[in-house]
């Protein structure tokens, strides 16, 4: 996404766009967002399993633009909040492709998803599914997640797959066959298939193909033991993107391969016709089609270390002290033959803990005003971002052929006051 070569006087581009100019344009911090990268990659999914629905994770970035590219481009959308959802509504994305998660919808977002209609709806707990139940008309498509039991090896606060942790009905303990049990008690509802998610940034195509096994194992259980056939089988998403030069995009065919080759022969030797599969890609759709633009402010020595201060930080991208996320950043716009050396990139935050990168290469003579961008900032940068410190969010740039539209606006020290009501 990144266009190095095409680059002059050290500058790079985006969608055909120089980041100086966005830069001088829209000013810093600001997040940019590649189209035809996402719509390449939303494509590269759909490519990549044909036989598959492939619902797009809204929650790593959702705006009117992007959900309306990702609607255009044929695929659904995971919403899982009643403002997920209004964001999909804005842009008339049709009910029957939204799935809605949420291991705590409130009567609100519950209320919000049947009102449009959504497709289906991931119960995540009895009391819910009672909720649902009394709230809902027949047939509300439902969909059970289930905790298969899978360790997808990721950062613990995304790893979603274990038993320890607050989403799902556990496989291994009997409590997914008792929540199915509980949807099919609801006249209202008419269960049509399993979900699990096991994680996000997961690496291991091994990973998901285990999951795949496990759950085709329900089914199979639910079956024999209740002459259920569910028709849908909904893997979650969590396909690993690369922050790091160097590092090796998620083998997507690979995946495709094993997960069909797995689902294939397990409902084979179980006699199962096979389910109709869903991924949810976020991240991978849109991380590395976003890059962050910010401006350095001072670069100051500090005991062994340089400091290098931006004028953005935590409140942009928190991933780095909720997760140890790491990524690399390159200077932009101007030409230096200084060798480079490790300096740590730091925020304007009021915390020690608001490190963007530790330890990253950059030339010696880097220097206040200098122009920085960090890649595959795309996921959960936006959709993360605070006003710690009461700092306006940045703005979301989309970026194509050469074009730069404002896709959201920068938050300005009025919009930050007007729900202060003093
Ligand atoms: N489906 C479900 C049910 C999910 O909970 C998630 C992510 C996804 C799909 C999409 O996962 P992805 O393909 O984007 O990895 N804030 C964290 C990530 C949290 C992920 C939450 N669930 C981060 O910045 O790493």
């Amino acid at each position: 996404p990144l266009d190095t070569a095409l680059g002059h006087d050290g500058d790079l581009l985006l969608g055909g766009v120089p980041l100086t100019r966005l830069a001088a344009q829209f000013g810093t911090p600001s997040y940019l967002i590649d189209e035809n990268e996402v719509r390449r990659r939303a494509r590269a999914y759909r490519q990549a399993m044909p036989e598959a629905e492939v619902a797009y994770a809204g929650k790593a970035l959702s705006c009117k633009a992007v959900v309306r590219w990702i609607d255009e481009e044929g695929l659904s959308l995971d919403v899982c909040s009643a403002g997920e959802l209004a964001v999909a509504r804005a842009v008339g994305f049709p009910a029957e492709r939204i799935v809605m998660h949420g291991n705590a919808k409130t009567p609100d977002d519950l209320k919000a998803a049947i009102g449009y209609g959504v497709g289906r709806i991931v119960v995540d707990s009895l009391d819910e599914i009672d909720q649902l139940g009394s709230l809902a008309r027949y047939p509300q498509r439902v969909l059970v997640r289930v905790t298969p039991g899978v360790d997808a090896r990721t950062h613990r606060a995304i790893a979603t797959g274990v038993e320890d942790q607050k989403f799902g009905f556990s496989l291994a303990s009997g409590a997914a066959e008792d929540a199915v049990r509980h949807v099919l008690a609801q006249p209202s509802l008419r269960l049509v298939g399993l979900h699990c998610h096991i994680g996000s940034q997961v690496t291991r195509v091994a990973s998901f193909e285990l999951a795949a096994r496990r759950m085709v194992g329900l089914l199979a259980a639910l079956h024999a033991e209740h002459g259920l056939t569910l028709p849908q089988l909904d893997l979650g998403g969590g396909f690993a993107v690369p922050y790091l030069d160097g590092e090796d995009e998620f083998d997507l065919t690979g995946f495709a391969n094993r997960v069909r080759v797995a689902v294939h022969y397990e409902c084979q030797s179980h006699r199962l016709p096979v389910p109709r599969l869903t991924i949810e890609p976020g991240r991978s759709i849109v991380g590395p089609a976003g890059v962050t633009l910010y401006r350095v402010v001072n670069v100051k020595q500090g005991g062994a270390r340089t400091f290098v201060a931006v004028d953005g930080g935590m409140s942009d991208n928190p991933r780095p002290s909720l997760y140890g996320a790491r990524y690399s950043v390159r200077l932009v716009g101007r030409h230096t033959r200084a060798p480079r050396r490790p300096v740590t990139v730091v925020g304007r935050h009021c915390e020690a803990g608001d490190v963007l990168a530790a330890d990253v290469p950059l030339p010696q003579d880097i220097r206040a005003g200098d122009l920085l961008a960090v890649p595959c900032t795309g996921a959960y940068h936006h959709s993360l971002a605070s006003n710690y410190n009461q700092v306006g969010r940045p703005p979301l740039i989309g970026v194509r052929d050469g074009v730069a539209t404002v896709l959201v606006r920068g938050e300005t020290e009025d919009d930050l006051l007007a729900r202060d009501l003093g």
